[in-house]
């Protein structure tokens, strides 16, 4: 029997009771990839039940793509400058990760965005972290938007990937302050601790289900919500 979602997200043997199974990621990068890292490292020491089963870059030089190897997990790139078009792309993208039993889809630092070929085949399931308090600051650079419009408090978010950019249900934040000293690269640093700590949060409220949308809200079991 399958409960949750038609992946199996729980599976049960008869006369046992559902026990959840440990689910496989499919993380999406373009660059350096540390938070691709942090995943690894919260699934390594054990803060995260999940198994990493494919990284993709879009880009071959990617440094993050290291993070995968020598964790001695699949990598694969796949250039988007090969495909005609974006629908392509992501229908490319889609079959990868469906072919690897990917539960859930992290994007990472990936630099495309994701249409329907993608969203489609992974309803509720395409996780996105960036560095604002959403909705502020949406877009690139992010970060510098927050530091020019002199907020005093920026941060980093997970959310759910819908086709609005940037504009999915919230699962996590994190607020850090904005300094006078600032610059772009201390902020954008001190917002990348935050990512780190929340991403894998993120995906483990995630995978452990019994959540639900409400109008834009993500919102979480009772009993859940109060840990
Ligand atoms: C992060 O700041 C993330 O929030 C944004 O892109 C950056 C990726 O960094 N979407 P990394 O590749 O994970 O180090």
């Amino acid at each position: 029997m399958c409960g949750r979602g038609s992946r199996g997200w729980f599976t049960s043997a008869p006369e046992a009771s559902p026990v959840p199974t440990t689910r496989t990621l499919g993380v999406l990068i373009s660059g350096r990839g540390s938070n691709l890292a942090a995943l690894i490292e919260a699934i390594g020491d054990g803060r995260l039940d999940a198994r990493i089963g494919l990284v993709i870059s879009n880009r071959p030089e990617a440094g993050g793509l290291e993070h995968a190897r020598r964790a001695g997990i699949e990598t694969l790139v796949l250039n988007h400058r090969d495909f005609t078009s974006r629908g392509d792309y992501d229908a490319r993208l889609a079959q990868e990760l469906r072919r690897r039993g990917v539960d859930l889809v992290c994007l990472a630092g990936f630099m495309r965005i994701v249409g329907p070929g993608l969203l489609d085949a992974f309803p509720g399931a395409v996780l996105n972290i960036h560095p604002s308090l959403l909705p502020a600051f949406p877009g690139v650079d992010a970060q510098r938007q927050a530091l020019e419009h002199g907020v005093r408090i920026s941060g980093a978010t997970v959310h759910l990937v819908t086709p609005e950019l940037d504009g999915g249900p919230i699962v996590v934040q994190s607020a850090v302050p904005v300094l006078d000293a600032d610059t772009v690269e201390s902020l954008t640093q001190r917002i990348l601790v935050e990512e780190h700590r929340i991403y894998p949060e993120a995906v483990g409220i995630v995978l452990g289900g019994g959540w639900r949308i409400e109008g834009r809200r993500f919102v979480r079991p009772l009993a859940a919500a109060a840990r």
